[in-house]
């Protein structure tokens, strides 16, 4: 399992329940490394994509503890990391399987993912939401660094982060 995300200059990434940025070659990358992969969710990041719909093209996963949430057509449901892992283990190939928020559901899987493919905006976006600091976590070391690009007055970066200490999955959790 791998996550995808990108973050402010504070590890920020989200506020009102949407972005901090819209940025063109963050989205053409996310869709690019997502084609045809298993995408793995909360349900207010459900909430916050166009028409509450899930992603196109690929299989969508979402996590709640929502009692009364109805599944849009195409999206499984899981409502505990024991689900998720009796759902995912087994699998001939959990690299295509990517964590896409938001902070509640990266915070939760983020010690059973293996790479973490990192955006960072040189910006303050006065997120409401954060991540884990990678950097300030020796399990996890930046093995690539991808372009840097300019668009609307904002620098960004792609990173690939391995983590050192991938934990198993548990299904009994
Ligand atoms: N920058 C990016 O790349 C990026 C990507 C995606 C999302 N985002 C942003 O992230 C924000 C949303 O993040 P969020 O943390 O509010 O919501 P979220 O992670 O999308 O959803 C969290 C949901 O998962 C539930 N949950 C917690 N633990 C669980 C478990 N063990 N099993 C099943 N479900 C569980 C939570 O329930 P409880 O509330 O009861 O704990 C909550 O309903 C938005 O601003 C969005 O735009 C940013």
């Amino acid at each position: 399992m791998n996550y995808i995300v990108a973050v402010d200059e504070k590890w920020g990434i989200g506020k009102q329940n949407d972005l901090l940025f819209s940025l063109k070659g963050d989205m053409a990358f996310f869709r690019e490394t997502t084609r045809g992969k298993t995408v793995v969710m909360g349900d207010r990041t459900l909430a916050s994509l166009p028409g509450g719909r899930p992603l196109k093209g690929r299989d969508n996963i979402v996590m709640t503890l929502l009692p009364d949430f109805v599944p849009p057509e195409g999206v499984t449901v899981c409502r505990s990391l024991g689900d998720l892992f009796a759902l995912l283990t087994g699998r001939e190939n959990d690299d295509d399987v990517f964590v896409i928020g938001g902070a509640t559901i990266y915070n939760l899987l983020q010690p059973y993912c293996r790479y973490a493919y990192i955006t960072k905006v040189q910006a303050d976006g006065e997120a409401e939401v954060f991540i884990r600091n990678l950097d300030e976590d020796p399990a996890w070391r930046v093995c690539h660094t991808g372009e840097t690009l300019c668009e609307n007055g904002l620098t960004y970066t792609f990173y690939t982060y391995e983590n050192t200490a991938v934990k198993p999955y548990d299904p009994a959790q």
